[in-house]
């Protein structure tokens, strides 16, 4: 298929990628990178051997929008392109509306115009807010708590209402627990801007010496250890049931909603130890107050996954912990030069020298 990857300059979209061009799928990237690097572009040619076309492109130009699908004749679009971060969208609601929902709806227009009638959109278990109980399955209420969870909760309603005007389009939401890791290369991964927002790519700049504690919010959860439990999934799983959607939308039809989760939960400390322990690398981290807006406990029932695709993830927490690691020694600063953000100043990557090792 000749797939359009939009926001495949980022984290989950370049791992996607790589699994389309590993499977001889023809890939575009299209990316404005305000998130994203064009090393990624170099990188997945070294990894796949193929270099997919890029176009750096927003994509609320609607103009060049239109005008990329009328030339580029795509049987298929992933859409990863959005901003991501729950407590910037707090601050700033509006452009995280502007961003995800009308660059959303430029993204429909183009592909209707064009007859492109195939989706696979990135969404989020954000949408499910608190949950009532778990494991979550797609039938759970969708009560969003934050901004960020909005423009994903009405992005997946634009897609249906889309689905539902054109029997012919096809879309499948996707919607991903906790993506983590990175491809065991370590050539590609998660490249945060600043302080990370996540777990585990906080767990990753501690070992690295970049940051020198871990703040784990709560150890008063209603949970066996009281710290926080989720459904952390590799990302290659993620980006591998990517692949197998597309490859089975010819079958489906209209809109639905599947869970990317490995239906197991594991709690903060069960990361920070699992991580210590596959890496060899001790975590110093300090228990303080609860995160405004955090659940005890969220975990995928996947089962709509592995029925409709038949997918489920392979890999575990331990191969989570050590490519996360890996990608992060081998590149301390992500794709970010040392200075700014200037692709020509950007090393090759590099083990870094600082981590702590346990020597006990
Ligand atoms: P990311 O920021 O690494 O990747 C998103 C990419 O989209 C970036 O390269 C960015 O430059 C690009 N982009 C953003 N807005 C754009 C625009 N208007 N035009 C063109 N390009 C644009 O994020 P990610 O972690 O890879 O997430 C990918 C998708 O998955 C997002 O839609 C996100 O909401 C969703 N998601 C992520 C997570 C997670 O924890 N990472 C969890 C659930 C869902
Ligand atoms: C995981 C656990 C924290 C950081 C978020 C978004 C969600 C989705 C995935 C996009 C929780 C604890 C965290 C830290 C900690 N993104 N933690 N110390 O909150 O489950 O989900 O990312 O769609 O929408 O909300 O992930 O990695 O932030 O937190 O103790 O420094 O780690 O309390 O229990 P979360 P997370």
């Amino acid at each position: 298929m000749r797939v359009l990857v939009f926001g495949g300059a980022g984290y989950i979209g370049s791992h996607a990628a790589l699994v389309l061009l590993s499977r001889g799928h023809d890939v575009v990237v299209a990316d404005n990178l305000s998130n994203g690097s064009f090393i990624v572009i170099e990188r997945l040619e070294a990894l796949s051997g193929r270099k997919p076309a890029f176009i750096r492109i927003d994509l609320r130009e609607s103009e060049s929008v239109t005008r990329l699908f009328q030339e580029g004749h795509f049987d298929a679009v992933l859409h990863f392109a959005a901003l991501k971060s729950v407590g910037d969208s707090c601050s700033r609601p509006l452009e995280y509306f502007d961003n995800n929902i009308s660059g959303t709806i430029q993204l429909l227009l183009a592909m209707q115009t064009s007859g492109c009638k195939r989706l696979v959109f990135s969404s989020s278990a954000t949408v499910y807010g608190e949950p009532e109980h778990v494991p979550i399955d797609e039938t759970a209420p969708l009560r969003i708590t934050n901004p960020y969870g909005r423009s994903k909760l009405v992005m997946e309603e634009l897609i249906g209402d889309a689905c539902k005007a054109d029997p012919s389009f096809t879309a499948i939401n996707l919607r991903y627990f906790n993506p983590v890791g990175a491809h065991p290369s370590g050539l590609i991964g998660e490249s945060p801007n600043g302080v990370p927002d996540n777990l585990m790519p906080y767990i990753c700049q501690v070992a690295s010496g970049q940051r020198e504690s871990l703040s784990v919010f709560g150890d008063d959860w209603p949970t066996p250890d009281g710290t926080g439990i989720r459904d952390y999934i590799h990302v290659m799983d993620l980006a591998e049931a990517h692949a197998i959607a597309l490859e089975r939308i010819p079958g489906i039809h209209g809109n639905l909603a599947l869970n990317l989760g490995t239906g197991k939960g594991t709690s903060v400390m069960e990361l920070i130890n699992g991580f210590e322990r596959i890496n060899g690398i001790r975590i110093p981290h300090r228990i303080v107050g609860r995160r405004p807006g955090d659940v005890a406990e969220a975990y995928a029932d996947p089962t709509k996954a592995h029925n409709v695709l038949g997918w489920r993830s392979t890999r575990g927490v331990d191969e989570m912990c050590r490519d996360a690691w890996n990608w992060q020694r081998m590149n301390p600063r992500g794709y970010h030069a040392p200075s700014g953000n200037d692709p020509s100043t950007i090393e090759n990557p590099r083990p870094s020298a600082r981590a702590p090792i346990i020597t006990a």
